[in-house]
């Protein structure tokens, strides 16, 4: 007797229509549906659950090659099908809170009940400087929310660029008393360092999470952030935790890419130069090579042991994988489920060779300072 399979793990029977015996083979016709990876979701201060996986849409800001915009929507469709529903985006973001609403209209006017819940949009505000009174903080939080064709935000999260101008705690102030009219879920920061971070919090302002920088090479969160969060029940949400796509397979054993053909958009030219700092090509691909063993060990990329990491991170709530959404081929959605699955287990025994050539690195906190510093330079 012999039994045909044709099925990887990845899928389930939800119907078995036929069995036929055919000269002592079991024909089973069965129809199968893909198995929807559970995505681990994390709760922020607020009761907001987002995934811990995010998907980042500063690739459609224009910053990473032209934005088609309609597919750009379409393309939304997969990741949430996938269990992908949280979506990072700013208001500097180009069209990006658009693209979310019209994706958010079309998601609501075909669900009823809880589903209506289905998706998780997080913006930033990034005000130039000027005055922060109730009024200016209210029409921003305004103009996203009709961009992005909600009645409140899920969460803001707050960018400042000059620590000199104390008005952030003016806006902070206003930010938090509009969260307590119900505009927003979730109060957050971005590109905030500890120092002020712990003056925030001291003024009794609740802070959800504070989106950074933080990846294998950019370990700044690790210094001083990790352990003030811990203790205030702030998460970190990471942003360049695959350096803009040079931490997979594709730069492994390349040569140093350079100039603007080669660094072809905003993520890679700024990760590069991360690299710069951090130690240069030669380490980098070191480290690739490192990392690459331990992918190989478990069966899977380099992009999941560099996502698997930062992840493990304690009070790293969620990673921002960056999605150039619409573009044919640019979508890494089964990959990315993969960083997340229990099984992917990273051991220190998996870690010390990449952990060796980590500690031949700059140190960056010195050379940049702390998270977001490099927004102040
Ligand atoms: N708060 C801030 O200041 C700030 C700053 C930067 C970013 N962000 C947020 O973070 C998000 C992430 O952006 P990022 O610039 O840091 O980029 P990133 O997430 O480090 O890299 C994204 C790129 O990595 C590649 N990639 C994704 N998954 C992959 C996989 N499984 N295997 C191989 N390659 C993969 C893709 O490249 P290809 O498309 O070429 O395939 C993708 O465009 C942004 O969209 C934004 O939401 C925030």
């Amino acid at each position: 007797m012999c039994y045909l399979s044709l099925f990887n793990n990845d899928t389930e029977i939800i119907s078995l229509r036929n069995v036929n015996r055919v000269q002592n083979v079991v024909v089973v016709i069965v129809c199968r549906r893909k198995m929807m990876t559970q995505v681990p979701k994390v709760r922020l201060a607020g009761g907001l659950e987002v995934c811990r996986i995010l998907n980042g849409m500063w690739q459609v800001s224009g910053a990473h090659g032209p934005v088609d915009q309609t597919k750009a929507v379409q393309a939304m469709q997969a990741y949430v099908n996938a269990g992908l529903t949280t979506f990072d985006m700013a208001d500097i973001y180009g069209p990006a809170e658009e693209i979310f609403g019209h994706f958010n209209s079309q998601v609501k006017s075909k669900a009823s009940g809880d589903a209506l819940q289905l998706l998780q949009g997080l913006t930033k505000w990034v005000p130039r400087p000027g005055p922060m009174d109730r009024k200016v903080v209210e029409k921003a939080l305004q103009r996203s929310m009709s961009r992005m064709q909600v009645e409140s935000l899920d969460c803001v999260q707050f960018h400042w660029w000059d620590y000199r101008d104390r008005r952030y705690l003016e806006a902070l102030g206003h930010l938090s008393d509009l969260q307590q009219d119900g505009l927003i879920r979730e109060l957050s920061l971005t590109n905030f360092d500890t120092q002020r971070l712990e003056e925030i919090s001291n003024r009794g302002i609740r802070i959800s999470s504070n989106q950074v920088q933080y990846s294998l090479i950019d370990q700044r969160p690790a210094a001083k952030m990790e352990a003030f969060c811990l203790s205030h029940g702030i998460q970190l949400l990471t942003y360049g935790t695959l350096a803009g796509g040079l931490l997979s397979e594709r730069y492994l054993g390349k040569e140093e890419p350079t100039g603007r053909a080669e660094l072809s958009n905003a993520s890679l030219s700024k990760y590069k130069n991360v690299i710069d700092s951090w130690g240069g090509w030669g380490l980098f691909q070191e480290l690739l090579v490192a990392l690459d063993t331990v992918a190989k060990h478990h069966s899977c990329s380099i992009a999941n042991v560099a996502t698997r990491y930062v992840l493990d991170r304690p009070v790293v709530g969620g990673v921002i994988v960056g999605c150039r959404l619409g573009i044919a081929g640019a979508e890494h959605i089964e990959d990315s489920l993969r960083s997340c699955r229990p099984e992917l287990a990273l051991t220190p025994g998996d870690l010390r060779p990449v952990e060796d050539v980590l500690q031949r690195s700059r140190d960056l906190m010195s050379l940049i300072g702390d998270c977001g510093d490099e927004y102040r330079k």
